[in-house]
């Protein structure tokens, strides 16, 4: 599987800096967790890492790809290749299904699966609900689909924004075990935004991100 190295990282909108030296390495198989106040820019440092927002100084290489030099469409490419994404506000298709919301990265890969995804379904408890419209799910179900459809193509870099930050305390744990089944098993790499002691207790490393950089 492959490493992540970020390599100084900056940005800032006009002269407000977000971050700035942000510098870390994730190892195949490694949980790295980034807590840090709210506003001090874990959500746009996580989209950085997914190529989903541009950054002014330093770099992010995955293996042998270095994201800042690949155009939009390479980086949409090596995203759907390569990257699940739990977003903070989940970004599931309203339009389709749950079943349909979980199959859409393998879609994408021309990999239609409907075995695994009916298994990712079953795996965060959600067995059941497959046809059912996102509108008729709770907030808690919302963040299960986001979940399984971040990790039903297996991807070598598990990126999570406040996964579970929905969830009771026993639901959480298993949407846990479930990133880090991913991680332990499989050797991906993830980096998970959390503000909640007991998910990042389970981390090997917690990176805590200030206006200054970030610290181990
Ligand atoms: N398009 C934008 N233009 C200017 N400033 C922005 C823009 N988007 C975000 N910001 C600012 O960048 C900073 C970082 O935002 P970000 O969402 O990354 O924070 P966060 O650490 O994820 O916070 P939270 O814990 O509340 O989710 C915030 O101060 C925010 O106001
Ligand atoms: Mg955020």
């Amino acid at each position: 599987m492959t490493p992540l190295h970020v390599d100084n990282l900056g940005k800032h909108y006009g002269d407000t800096p977000v971050f700035a030296n942000v510098h870390f390495t994730v190892a195949p198989g490694e949980f790295v967790a980034i807590v840090g106040d709210s506003g001090v820019g874990k959500s746009t440092l996580l989209n950085c890492l997914a190529g989903l927002d541009t950054w002014d100084s330093g770099g992010i290489t995955h293996g042998s790809t270095d994201l800042g030099q690949l155009d939009d469409t390479q980086r949409a490419l090596w995203r759907r290749a390569h990257v699940g994404f739990v977003f903070q506000a989940f970004h599931v298709l309203p339009h389709l299904d749950v079943a349909q919301n979980v199959a859409l990265p393998l879609m994408l890969l021309g990999q239609n699966d409907a075995t695994r995804v009916q298994r990712m379904l079953d795996a965060v408890g959600l067995t059941d609900l497959g046809a059912r419209l996102p509108q008729q799910l709770s907030g808690g179900q919302l963040q299960r689909v986001a979940i399984a459809r971040a990790l039903v193509h297996r991807p070598a870099l598990l990126l999570a924004d406040e996964p579970t930050g929905n969830l009771d305390p026993t639901t959480a744990a298993r949407v846990m075990d479930l990133l880090l089944a991913q991680t332990r098993e499989h050797g991906a790499s993830l980096v998970l935004v959390t503000h909640s002691d007991a998910a990042a207790a389970r981390a090997d490393r917690v990176l805590r991100l200030t206006a200054g950089g970030i610290a181990g």
